[in-house]
């Protein structure tokens, strides 16, 4: 049973005090109304409708050719559904690419039910963060390996490995937090790196091969019951069904080891 409803929603207050107190935040990706409904349920605090829906749902190899439409269509499952998690969404390549069209997107985005929308990059959001906070839509920065930019990067490649653009992204995430931004995501760094963004801000940190020591984790939910095309599996992904009878078992045993900063372990997470 999860102790948020709709009447007791989780908020960017919630997330606040739960990395004052030390609680670990669980989150997860839904695309669709079951999943929603189950992960509300069984505790999830924050529901991504992200991207990765491009090569989870549609069979992509990146998640470049996912629009505002595929977004919105999902985000309006998984809101029908959801009672009581904090829905983020995720803004899809090149919808935030001009300050008007940041705007527009995210108050499509926020007028479709989601909570928070997500945006990835470096200091180049710092602006549209600070447009959306301005207008009171809580923004979750991105960074690390930003899939968006495969391209640029030339593959999901563990980020911030060498000392300078370690130090790049600390001062990065600290610009980002000035900004306004509700809360950042960090994806494929070193888990010490990880840990040391995360004592420097205030705002809660999500990882995802990230380490343990950020204030919370976030999953691809097909990646947790172990459904993929991939030959092998990123590190950071457990495959929760393993020693569970049921989705439900699974996705509740996923929310109790972070909440007792069991997962992600060593064998999950980059040097
Ligand atoms: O789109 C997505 O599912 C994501 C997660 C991998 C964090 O951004």
């Amino acid at each position: 049973m999860s102790a948020y409803s709709s009447s007791n929603p989780v908020t960017i207050s919630t997330l606040n005090e739960m990395k004052a107190r030390g609680e670990k935040i669980a989150c997860l990706t839904a695309y669709d109304a079951t999943f929603s409904a189950l992960e509300s349920s069984c505790g999830i605090e924050v529901i991504l409708v992200g991207d990765s829906l491009g090569m989870i749902l549609q069979g992509h190899d990146s998640t470049l050719p996912v629009t505002m439409e595929d977004i919105l269509y999902h985000l309006d499952s998984v809101k029908r559904a959801n009672y009581g998690s904090m829905i983020m969404a995720d803004m899809p390549f090149m919808s935030y690419a001009s300050e008007e069209q940041t705007l527009e997107n995210a108050a499509a985005l926020m007028r479709a039910g989601a909570n928070c929308v997500k945006l990835e990059g470096t200091s180049w959001i710092s602006r549209s963060t600070e447009l959306l906070a301005e207008r009171g839509i809580p923004v979750c920065a991105h960074m690390g390996l930003t899939p968006q930019s495969v391209n640029r990067i030339g593959g999901y490649i563990v980020q911030g490995r060498n000392p300078d653009k370690a130090e790049e992204l600390i001062k990065e995430a600290k610009l980002l937090e000035e900004s306004g931004a509700s809360m950042l995501l960090l994806e494929c760094v070193p888990s010490e790196l990880a840990k040391n963004i995360t004592e420097s801000l205030e705002i809660p940190v999500i990882g995802i091969g990230a380490g343990v020591e950020v204030d919370g984790q976030i999953m691809v939910n097909y990646d947790l019951l172990g459904i993929t095309q991939m030959e092998k599996p990123p590190k950071f992904v457990k495959n929760y069904l393993l020693e569970a009878s049921s989705i439900e078992e699974a996705i509740k045993n996923y929310v109790s080891e972070i909440k007792e900063k069991k997962f992600p372990g060593i064998e999950h997470s980059f040097k």
